[in-house]
């Protein structure tokens, strides 16, 4: 195989290996917990977290929940709507910076639940981008021909390291999963309107590591520790590295913003969403916004917000999709597919 500009392609054949999304699913904690009810526990109120993050409720997992059951309930209904049996899966990657034990992998408790067994299966770790990782690693284990049917799964809990004492990082965040089956299909080089993963480009930055992180870990602490952001400055970063990020996909595809019929991004506050999509020249029609109903899930915030606008009808066959991420680390990415 040799790399074609945006494409794997098997040489000399005009052949390709494309990864295409055959169905997606969601899962969501039992309660619901809106602005108001938050307001009687900490020093804050709906108008101030509306104004400023758009968010009016979150789901928060209960007794029973964790972020392997709503993995695994998200992966089901993936399968489902895919018309897949989890037997022909030999993939998973689960992207979560908040799993069920420190180790093994709850991607492997997800593979057990569903009764797939003796795949690849392992966690990828790049909080609020993970989805995005997870999906680009997994579409290049496909196109190199190491599986065929993937499960690409975000779950978070965060919850659970929430330090509900801090009003300025207690509101945002909320729980739920989302899944994705891709599948790796034989196509022409040449078909520009085929389905399937088009571009896709992934960025890290450890010199912003003390900006958004857990002040705890088994290496350091061996507590579990608390989520801590200075989010003034997290939000300067995240319009500009996902504006530039967004455009070298575009580039990379050889796309323009026009084209796009939807965004579906990270869910972590709408002024950034209505940020990025001026700097884009996109107008916020386009973009799939579930923050208001969902606050920021981490990495299950993008699988979660595709299978709402799969679900109520707007994403549809044929349609050019934009996935976008930036978090922790700091890591951001997107990600360009063709339903
Ligand atoms: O998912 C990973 C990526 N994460 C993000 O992208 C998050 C990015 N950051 C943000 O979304 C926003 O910066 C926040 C929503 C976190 C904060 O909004 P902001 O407009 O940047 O507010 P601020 O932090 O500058 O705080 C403004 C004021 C402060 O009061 P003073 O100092 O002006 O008197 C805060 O103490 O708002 C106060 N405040 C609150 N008031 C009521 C902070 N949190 C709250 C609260 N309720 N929950």
């Amino acid at each position: 195989m040799e790399r074609d500009g945006r494409q794997w392609v098997v040489a000399g054949a005009g052949k390709v290996i494309r990864s295409v999304i055959r169905g997606s699913g969601s899962a969501l904690p039992r309660r619901v917990v809106s602005n108001a009810e938050l307001a009687a526990e900490v020093d804050t109120s709906d108008e101030w977290i509306v104004e400023r993050t758009g968010i009016r409720q979150r789901y928060i997992a209960g007794e029973g929940e964790t972020t392997a059951t709503l993995a695994t309930d998200a992966a089901r209904k993936a399968l489902a709507a895919a018309g897949v049996d989890a037997a022909e899966i030999d993939l998973i990657i689960l992207a979560t910076a908040t799993p069920d034990n420190t180790f093994p992998a709850t991607s492997t408790k997800v593979q057990h639940a569903l009764g797939c067994h003796g795949g690849i299966a392992f966690d990828v770790q790049a909080v609020c981008s993970g989805f995005l990782y997870a999906l680009t690693t997994a579409d290049s284990l496909l196109r190199t021909g190491s599986a065929k049917k993937a499960l690409v799964i975000g779950a978070e809990t965060f919850s659970r390291i929430l330090d509900w004492e801090d009003r300025t990082t207690c509101v945002l965040f909320g729980d739920g999963a989302g899944a994705i089956v891709l599948e790796a299909v034989d196509g022409e080089a040449d078909d520009d309107h085929a389905a399937g993963l088009i571009a896709s480009r992934l960025h890290a930055d450890g010199r912003q590591h003390d900006l958004l992180y857990v002040d705890g870990g088994p290496s350091t602490t061996q507590t579990v520790g608390h989520l801590r952001m200075r989010g003034r400055e997290v939000f300067r970063h995240a319009v500009v590295n996902l504006a530039e990020v967004l455009n070298e996909v575009l580039e990379d595809a050889g796309v323009s913003a026009e084209e796009i019929d939807w965004v579906v991004p990270h869910q972590a506050n709408a002024r950034i969403l209505d940020a990025t999509a001026r700097k884009l020249g996109l107008p916020i029609e386009k973009v799939v916004v579930t923050v208001d109903q969902h606050a920021n899930t981490s990495a299950a915030s993008v699988p979660l917000a595709f299978d709402t606008a799969i679900q109520d009808g707007r994403i549809k066959a044929g349609d050019l999709v934009m996935f976008e991420a930036m978090g922790g680390g700091f890591t951001w990415g997107a990600c360009l597919a063709r339903m």
